[in-house]
């Protein structure tokens, strides 16, 4: 752990109630408001899911008699180092590391890397991303038995969004090597069908079994009967409006015996959720770069960035076909009589949120098509007693929109934790108004009104965007996770960047937008030659619902955090007054802990000549703390003025830096256990694009121990999910 720093030691403040170290059960206890209140107003708890899932209580103001939080760490310095940096007083060690084996027994080769697709299928994924911790009670039952309260022992499920191929085969890929400016070229088909196996076998989800050893360390416990492992291999149900109509999703393997609805595997998952049944939500974002489409695409493909050999570049469907097609079925073109034969549907099987029961290792996963199929991001929830129950969702897109899910069904709290309560509901997008109110319009087939492009609602479920496209939702700059605020029920979602947003008066061409109030930034950000242009940095916007109501259709906004350098423009840019303790760009991982304290990743492109990505600790205020601003924006020589709702400017004590990672990586994913005393954080891709300090490019090879392994022998840099702990045992962040 040498390489893993800290910063400067502190002084813990009086009321840093993390340095009572004794065995408080719940981060309940914390909260000073006794259980019986939030019950009644959840309307009774659900195995205690409601308090640790992040769930809302909106209408809740627990001022009177929860005691305010303040954070209790000193802020990490922005660095560029090639280490993991937490606060003095806490220690951050590797846990769960890519190649992991899950099973009893799976022999390590001696090069990590050397694992075969097989092998793969068992261990741990790549990219790690959303994450979350489900409490397990004592037992080996199939399923298992829940205990929300429990921090020894639990299920951690884990989202693998993508591949480094240069760190995960032997000799970097064998199908093309990286061009001058380190990313992947497109010279050539595939030729390896083992590296293609293995490059599905390391996307997907797992589910891991923690558990506390003698020293009362969380450890992972290889042989458990709940590890498991979902890949792009692994078969799903399509569940909800689009099984009305199996056509469109009816390929060569749908179209076999018993088959009807089934798929194929989930994949490029990014962000997730967790029901307030207690179950994991894993959202598919990036899954149109793997097919292609040679020719000219439909207008739906299009819309989805399907063309030809796919933006992710693995062009698996190149390589030479297992038997049965797992590799082909990424090309879409038809090359059969009917859809029975081919796989021209193929795509309209991926981009859902999927629903996993953790729990039970033999349970199908579930794709929830009634929440529609977009580069989904999160997918949070809100609920309140004897509501319809709203799940909040980002579709990371330059230009795309914000959507909620409404269930038909009303939040008791005992809901079962197997149920379809997804496959019923309203699906809404978002419109912001200029004066800091909002809309959410139905995409519905009475809503749409165009028979013949959205005859069913199976129709809108396969082409969301089409729809939202149509009613006039708002071009936002790539919204990503969103997230619920506990103690009042307020939504965030981060908007990490747009290098297409305009100063109002541009001309504009191709996809540029000019601004308007929830986007209401473009600028020109100077890097060494280079001049980036648009909403460099990205920013944070919130909403509350009319009435607190989860299934309200009118909200007001503003926006809670711009993301930009410490010295920017205070005026126009850093318009949030960051600081050297805060300052950040490109917000992209969103969670509410269930304190009500705010952690924000980043994946940043933008100011990594100053800092690595980072996660910061916020206590947010609310919709309306701030004023209204007018915004001068100046870019290619053209200045407009934008009028926008801007939330309270933040200070080191609202919002704090509390990691930086290593070179080349994104910090995305973060939870705790119950009793808020150890964290999860992933570390994605450290040292991609050859940034990492021991990596020699042209060699593939590793000249120093990384730092984020924790199997012997190896060098390579991995994505990693890094335990945090004080050192005092205490809570963490306060
Ligand atoms: Fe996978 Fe948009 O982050
Ligand atoms: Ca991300
Ligand atoms: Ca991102
Ligand atoms: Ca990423």
């Amino acid at each position: 752990m040498d390489t893993v720093k800290t910063a400067p030691a502190i002084e813990l403040s009086p009321e840093d109630v993390g340095t009572n170290t004794s065995n408080n059960p719940h981060l309940s206890d914390l909260l000073g408001t006794p259980v019986s209140r939030r019950q009644a107003l959840l309307g009774g708890l659900s195995g205690g899911v409601a308090l640790i899932g992040g769930m809302s209580l909106a209408g809740c103001t627990d001022s009177d008699d929860a005691p305010p939080l303040a954070l209790g760490f000193s802020a990490v310095a922005k660095s560029t180092a090639d280490v993991l940096t937490v606060p003095a007083g806490y220690t951050a060690r590797p846990l769960i590391s890519w190649g992991q084996p899950l099973v009893a027994g799976q022999a390590l080769p001696a090069r990590i890397h050397d694992l075969t697709s097989d092998q793969q299928k068992n261990a741990i994924g790549d990219h790690h991303d959303g994450m979350d911790y489900f409490g397990l009670g004592a037992g080996n039952t199939i399923p298992g038995i829940p205990d929300h309260n429990s921090s020894s022992r639990g299920l951690l499920v884990m989202n693998h969004e993508a591949t480094t191929e240069d760190f995960v085969h032997p000799e970097g890929p064998s199908f093309n090597n990286l061009d001058a400016s380190g990313n992947l070229t497109n010279a050539s088909a595939r030729t390896v069908t083992e590296e293609c196996l293995k490059e599905m076998a390391l996307h997907g989800v797992s589910i891991t079994e923690l558990a506390k050893d003698g020293a009362g360390q969380l450890q992972v416990v290889q042989n458990s009967l709940y590890n498991r492992r979902l890949t792009v291999m692994t078969e799903m149900q399509l569940s909800g409006p689009i099984t009305a109509k199996p056509e469109l999703t009816r390929t060569r393997f749908s179209a076999e015996a018993g088959k009807t609805n089934r798929a194929r595997g989930t994949l490029n998952n990014c962000a997730f959720g967790r029901t307030p049944w207690g179950t994991y939500l894993t959202c598919e974002e990036n899954w149109a770069g793997y097919f292609s489409h040679a020719g000219t695409p439909t207008a739906e493909q299009s819309r989805y960035g399907i063309g030809l050999h796919g933006f992710q570049q693995l062009r698996w469907y190149s390589a030479p076909d297992t038997a049965d097609q797992q590799l082909s079925r990424f090309q879409l073109n038809p090359t059969g009589a009917s859809s029975s034969e081919d796989f021209r549907n193929e795509a309209n099987t991926f981009g859902y949120i999927v629903e996993v029961d953790p729990y039970d290792p033999n349970s199908t996963p579930k794709k929830r098509t009634a929440l529609g199929r977009m580069s989904h991001e999160g997918c949070w929830p809100s609920v309140r007693a004897g509501r319809q129950m709203a799940f909040y969702m980002g579709d990371d897109n330059r230009n795309d929109y914000f959507y909620k899910f409404v269930t038909d069904a009303v939040y008791t709290g005992g809901e079962q934790r197997v149920n379809d309560i997804l496959d019923s509901g309203t699906l809404y997008v978002a419109k912001f108004d200029g004066n800091g109110g909002g809309q959410w319009l139905p995409l519905t087939v009475a809503s749409l009104n165009d028979a013949a492009k959205f005859p069913t609602q199976a129709d809108i479920c396969v082409n969301t965007r089409l729809a939202a496209d149509a009613v006039g939702a708002t071009k936002m700059d790539r919204p990503e996770w969103a997230a619920v605020n506990p103690l009042n029920g307020e939504v965030y979602l981060t908007l990490t960047n747009n290098s297409n947003r305009r100063p109002a008066g541009t001309a504009t061409t191709g996809s540029q937008l000019l601004t308007d109030a929830a986007n209401p930034r473009a600028y020109e950000d100077a890097r060494g030659a280079s001049t980036s242009r648009g909403n460099v940095n990205g920013h944070t916007i919130r909403l509350r619902e009319s009435g607190d109501d989860p299934a309200a259709t009118t909200f007001n906004w503003d926006i809670y955090l711009f993301g930009a350098q410490a010295d920017a423009d205070p005026a126009n840019i850093n318009i949030s007054k960051l600081s050297n303790e805060n300052d950040h760009s490109s917000p992209d991982g969103l969670w509410f802990d269930p304190r009500g304290v705010l952690w924000i990743q980043t994946d940043d492109g933008a100011y990594t000549d100053i800092t690595n990505c980072m996660m910061l600790a916020a206590i947010p205020g609310h919709v309306g703390d701030g004023a209204a601003a007018t915004i001068t924006n100046t870019a290619n020589g053209v200045s407009g003025n934008q009028v926008t709702a801007v939330g309270k400017a933040a200070t080191p004590d609202t919002v704090r830096r509390f990691l930086v990672g290593p070179k080349g990586c994104e910090i995305t994913g973060v939870t705790m256990t119950p009793d808020g005393r150890a964290m999860f954080v992933n570390v994605q891709h450290p040292g991609e694009s050859g940034g990492f300090d021991s990596y020699d490019q042209s060699t593939h090879t590793f000249t120093a121990q990384s730092s984020f392994n924790v199997l012997p022998g190896d060098n390579r840099a991995r994505s990693v999910t890094m335990l945090v702990t004080r050192d005092d045992g205490g809570i963490i962040g306060l």
